[in-house]
């Protein structure tokens, strides 16, 4: 389907509209895995998902037609396994370079991928990779973006939308449109081989430099992110020295 709305050359040519589905990254992969052809850089937009997935097995939860909840279809075959993490990279800065143009040095990119407006997470992202041989043949990348919701359920902490950061409504369409274009730039910056996303990653680091408190090791400890290891480990800097995290050995 063409459309007018996405200024690029594919992400989001193809755009599929869903009333209602468990989950767009669900739906996306298992179209996927009947062989159905779909056109690089496919989007699957849902107005409601019932069993939206968050990163670490948990529930991703979005009040329906207030906010983005879909996935980017994208075939990096060019890319090794090992490579994942510039993935992740390009996305979180192509959000970031779409946050940006509306709340400035108050957008920024927590550690490994959440978009942070503030000291609040505003969206989140799952990527799942599908592998053949040692490239990844598909990417799924599942993007949850809070714009218009003012109300969150009390369990979840530290969450915020642009509206209630930036008080005021936004498009929903409009800034589909903007994210679509800016992962076409970063993903095609990736492409060419360019560092331009790794500099630029380290530079928008939510706390980057700045000593402040962590758990790791079951306590509260200080520490300081000086930089992110090639496969994503977070590098901390503590009162013993330099320490390298994963994603689940540490919280903010
Ligand atoms: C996170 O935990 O931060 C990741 C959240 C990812 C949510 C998005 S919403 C669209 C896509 N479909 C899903 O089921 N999850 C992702």
């Amino acid at each position: 389907m063409q459309n007018n709305t996405f200024s690029g050359l594919f992400v989001g040519q193809n755009l599929i509209t869903l009333k209602e589905v468990d989950s767009t990254n669900t739906f996306l992969k298992d179209v996927l895995s009947k062989s159905t052809p779909l056109l690089d850089g496919t989007v699957i937009l849902a107005e409601k998902q019932f069993a939206g997935r968050g990163q670490t097995n948990n529930t991703w939860i979005s009040e329906p037609g207030k906010n983005l909840t879909f996935s980017i279809l994208l075939n990096p075959s060019f890319m090794e396994v090992e490579r994942q993490f510039e993935l992740n990279k390009a996305i979180s800065l192509a959000l970031n370079d779409v946050l940006s143009k509306y709340a400035g040095n108050d957008a920024s990119i927590k550690w490994p991928n959440d978009s942070y407006l503030g000291n609040k997470k505003v969206a989140g992202m799952l990527i799942e990779n599908i592998i053949l041989g040692n490239k990844i043949r598909h990417a799924i990348i599942g993007i949850g973006l809070n714009i218009n919701q003012t109300n969150f359920p009390a369990h979840l902490k530290n969450v915020t939308s642009m509206k209630l950061f930036l008080q005021r409504d936004y498009d929903l369409m409009l800034l589909l449109g903007e994210i679509c274009s800016a992962v076409e730039a970063r993903y095609l910056q990736l492409k060419a081989a360019s560092r331009e996303n790794d500099l630029g990653y380290l530079n928008k680091l939510y706390l980057r430099d700045e000593w402040a408190l962590f758990k790791f090791d079951n306590k509260i400890q200080s520490g300081r992110i000086t930089g992110v290891s090639e496969i994503g480990r977070l590098q901390l800097e503590t009162p013993d020295g330099i320490r390298q995290f994963d994603n689940k050995e540490i919280e903010f």
